[in-house]
């Protein structure tokens, strides 16, 4: 079927170019930078390991928030960088009726103001509504209220939360909205969706979604609106393609959850302080990483766990004795801190460079996702449409996913 919204391509030739391209590059991404010191690609690119390993840090901290410039900058070390911005481009899905579609800030009451935005930007993006709507893992059913303006239909929500849904129907309540939240575990097997209804979620994670996916399409419901998050939330150790092309496609990506993890790993802003102590404790980390390396005899990583608070106030030797001995090994006396305290301090700083560039294949790896999931309601012969809801600097997980029941007729749609 053809159905792309980005040139005259489909969504099976994205998938197909994305997934080739993730392939192609997989050893810039898979390993994790933290426990590996000298990866493979920094032997078979050299050029592209030297210019990011004279990166200030200056530049790190500009270029961590700018993919597109850092793909566009190492393109010249690796050509193949540079169809990056091609490649994750999408449309727009919501133009126009943002403001009009976002609650007014004296409705909004126990709304976060992003969560206002996203909700009336998410808003604009789907209407007009012609259905009955649900809020699949509402919360206090923010996205439900936001919509019920716009909907002549019934506006419901399912959560688990029983002090979120009282929250969510006290709100309704109070400003009088035609919506009803009900307390609902989602993944219940003998959950049955409300006829004819219009499926919405907003951050619905992982399996949360995709069982949605699979209860709109086997009930042949009339349409589905999400915004999918954190992919790697998932029973299954490996992520299982919900589409007949990604499962059987021509050298389909196998992704593990850690893989999945990736593409929902963003630079966390925290306050100077805390990303001071971060700084530090990961310092330490690879300076004992490097300490039981020599000691084993072994060059391979070994995981910690995570360390007591009160740690952080301490010393470097301190916290090699503590990790030393959670490991089971015994330091010699005359363990050199401070050369190991060191070669930390230089590993963090390679590590940081090497996770620059593993984290421009984040965008990729979720819109290859994002794809699975277009493939998959096309194939459930809906017609999709995926883009963007909102600016990233509203939420990075933007993507919205708009499939209609092609052919949908309201008077022989199944009960299931
Ligand atoms: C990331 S929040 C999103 C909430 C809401 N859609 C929003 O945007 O504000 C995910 C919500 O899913 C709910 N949830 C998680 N597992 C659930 C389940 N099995 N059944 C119903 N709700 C669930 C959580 O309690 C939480 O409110």
């Amino acid at each position: 079927m053809a159905s792309l919204h980005h040139g005259a391509e489909s969504f099976y030739q994205r998938w197909q170019r994305l997934n080739d391209w993730l392939a192609q590059h997989r050893e810039l991404w898979q390993p994790a930078p933290f426990t590996d010191p000298s990866p493979a690609w920094a032997v078979k690119w050299p050029a592209l390991a030297e210019r990011v390993a004279n990166f200030s840090e200056s530049d790190c901290q500009k270029l961590e928030d700018d993919p597109g410039i850092l793909a566009g900058l190492l393109g010249r070390e690796l050509p193949s960088l540079q169809i990056f911005n091609e490649l994750i481009r999408v449309p727009e899905l919501a133009n126009g009726k943002v403001r009009q579609s976002t609650l007014p800030e004296i409705r909004a009451t126990d709304m976060p103001g992003r969560k206002r935005l996203q909700s009336g930007a998410f808003a604009a993006a789907i209407r007009p509504l012609k259905h009955d709507v649900l809020d699949w893992c509402c919360g206090k059913g923010h996205l439900a209220r936001t919509l019920a303006p716009f909907c002549d239909g019934k506006v419901s929500g399912f959560e688990w939360n029983p002090a979120l849904v009282d929250d969510g129907n006290r709100l309704t309540g109070k400003f009088g909205d035609a919506v009803s939240l009900h307390c609902q575990d989602v993944m219940a097997e003998e959950l049955v969706l409300p006829k004819a209804t219009h499926s919405v979620a907003l951050h619905a994670c992982g399996d949360l979604h995709r069982r949605l996916m699979r209860r709109v399409t086997d009930g042949g419901k009339p349409r589905l609106s999400f915004s999918p998050c954190c992919y790697h939330l998932t029973e299954k150790p490996d992520y299982q393609p919900m589409s007949r092309w990604a499962g059987s496609g021509e050298n389909a990506l196998q992704l593990s959850r850690e893989d999945l993890r990736l593409a929902v790993q963003e630079t966390v802003t925290a306050p100077e302080r805390v990303r001071q102590q971060t700084r530090r404790i990961s310092q330490w980390r690879l300076g004992f990483d490097g300490m039981q390396r020599a000691l084993r005899g072994m060059d391979a990583y070994l995981p910690v766990p995570s360390h007591p608070p009160g740690l952080i106030n301490g010393d470097f030797a301190g916290f090699c004795r503590w990790a030393a001995t959670r490991k089971g090994l015994a330091l010699p006396e005359e363990t050199d801190f401070n050369y190991w305290e060191t070669h930390g301090e230089r590993r963090l700083q390679t590590v940081r460079r090497h996770e620059l560039v593993r984290h421009l294949f984040r965008r990729p790896l979720e819109l290859w996702l994002v794809l699975d999931y277009a493939l998959f309601l096309e194939e459930q012969g809906y017609e999709v449409r995926l883009g963007t809801f909102c600016e990233r600097q509203l939420t990075p997980r933007n993507l919205l996913i708009d499939a209609v029941k092609i052919g949908f007729n309201q008077d022989t749609q199944g009960l299931r």
